[in-house]
């Protein structure tokens, strides 16, 4: 067990190199169960999440070997069908294998996936979609054990735009006999590198005019070498970190135009943001202002994922904001934390109003998601005197070494073991 501790108050200069996506990469390694052949995944951040993703491929045949932030993937060999329970629980995204291995192999025997607890989290259209495509799924028990002899291209409906079910359906729909129309399909960034992923392999799908996907199937894909994309979240969480403590930060690798919500609601709050091709520089001095409505949206809407952040930032802003969660429906575990350094945030369902207060103040607190985790060490960066924030696991899951990035920018921040009680797992 480890905490990171954080002498907050001083504010943040210098510029850091945003990582890889972990979204991106998750579903990249998933696709590789698809490939005859070896693939080269560079950026590939070195997180628990993908460490959890590169056992499945492991324990399904594929040998993964890593060389600092690229990763080799052989998967000519795949000769499982079974993804353990254990593996399966360490996160949500395993989910994504399903798709995968049934097209590869035929058959696929798994349990439903963990992740953050953030919500219900259901695989309904996941599920769905696969059978559109000729899977036969049974769940017994908790273990949903899938086949199909052959599957068939087919015209699917996503009534949501859900990320997972998206990634799912293509990774089936890629090497199925016939074509493919995906309606409704989600438009995240990581969605399309995982496309562009795919055609590399010599997959043909392409987005239409009105943003559906279309995919024609092939009968095998070879492997490539891919770049993942620089990591959106990770690049608003130091934003948001700039906007809590103050400073100037130029961030490279970090495209401006999938951050083009998030920076409309940073200068709202009166920061500074000068995008460049590749880079973002943001500044901020002084108070910020509330804004006043927030609300996450699927892409190219503001993210769920960068909600706990931009919160804590806005802790301390003159005035309320008002964020509102519209994809999960339990994604505000951050706020008792953020509570306990002095945050006024009053909860109506999927609403918090958060009223600013001149400033936050150190304390002893515990990430209970990835989200809220990095959420706390933004509020910490800017609160006055030291927070100590615990369930660092979490924070792990999608955050390389997050202590480091932050002190790279001249913070007072630590990682240390701790000895003290860990809060149990959310999983
Ligand atoms: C992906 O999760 C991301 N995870 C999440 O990031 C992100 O928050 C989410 O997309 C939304 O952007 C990965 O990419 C690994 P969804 P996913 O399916 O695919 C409901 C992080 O912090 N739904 O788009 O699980 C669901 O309950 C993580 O990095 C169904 O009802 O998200 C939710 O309310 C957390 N039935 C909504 O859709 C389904 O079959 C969005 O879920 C599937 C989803």
């Amino acid at each position: 067990m480890e905490k990171i501790i954080v002498c907050g108050g001083k504010p943040l200069r210098g510029s850091v190199r945003v990582q890889g996506a972990k979204n991106a990469a998750l579903p990249i390694l998933a696709a590789c169960v698809l490939l005859s052949g070896v693939t080269t995944i560079e950026n590939c951040p070195d997180l628990s999440d993908v460490r959890a993703a590169c056992a499945i491929l492991r324990r399904l045949g594929c040998t993964v070997e890593r060389s600092g932030h690229t990763l080799t993937v052989d998967s000519r060999f795949v000769s499982c069908y079974t993804i353990p329970n254990e593996l399966m629980r360490e996160m949500r995204s395993s989910i994504v294998f399903l798709g995968s291995v049934l097209a590869r192999t035929g058959k696929a025997v798994l349990c439903a996936p963990g992740g953050c607890a953030i919500g219900r989290r259901p695989i309904d259209l996941h599920l769905s979609a696969l059978r559109a495509l000729g899977a036969e799924i049974d769940e017994q028990n908790g273990v949903l054990c899938c086949r199909a002899r052959q599957l068939c291209g087919a015209v699917i409906s996503l009534p949501f735009p859900s990320v997972g079910a998206t990634e799912n359906a293509l990774l089936a729909a890629v090497t199925a006999r016939g074509n493919t129309l995906l309606c409704g399909a989600a438009r995240e960034p990581e969605v399309d590198d995982l496309v562009l992923f795919l055609n590399r392999c010599g997959a043909a799908v392409r987005r239409t005019p009105r943003g559906d996907l279309f995919v024609r199937g092939t009968p095998w894909l070879h492997g490539c070498r891919h770049r993942v994309i620089p990591d959106r979240i990770a690049a608003l969480t130091v934003m948001a970190a700039v906007g809590a403590a103050g400073g100037d930060v130029l961030l490279q690798d970090a495209p401006p135009a999938p951050l083009e919500a998030a920076i409309g609601v940073f200068r709202r709050a009166g920061c500074s943001v000068e995008p460049g091709e590749h880079t973002l520089r943001i500044a901020a001095a002084g108070r910020l202002r509330a804004v006043p409505c927030i609300r996450t949206l699927p892409h190219p809407g503001f993210p769920t994922d960068g909600q706990a952040a931009v919160m804590a930032m806005l802790c301390t802003a003159q005035g309320t904001t008002k964020i509102e969660e519209t994809i999960f429906e339990n994604r505000f575990h951050h706020v008792a934390a953020l509570r306990q350094m002095g945050a006024c945030i009053r909860l109506h369902g999927r609403t918090a109003e958060v009223e600013g207060v001149p400033f936050l103040r150190g304390a002893a607190v515990s990430a209970c998601d990835l989200r809220a985790g990095a959420s706390l060490v933004v509020a910490g960066l800017g609160a006055r005197g030291v927070t100590v924030i615990r369930g660092v696991r979490h924070i792990d899951r999608g955050y390389e070494k997050i202590e480091a990035c932050f002190k790279t920018l001249g913070a007072q921040i630590e990682r240390s073991a701790d000895s003290g009680p860990e809060q149990p797992k959310s999983e």
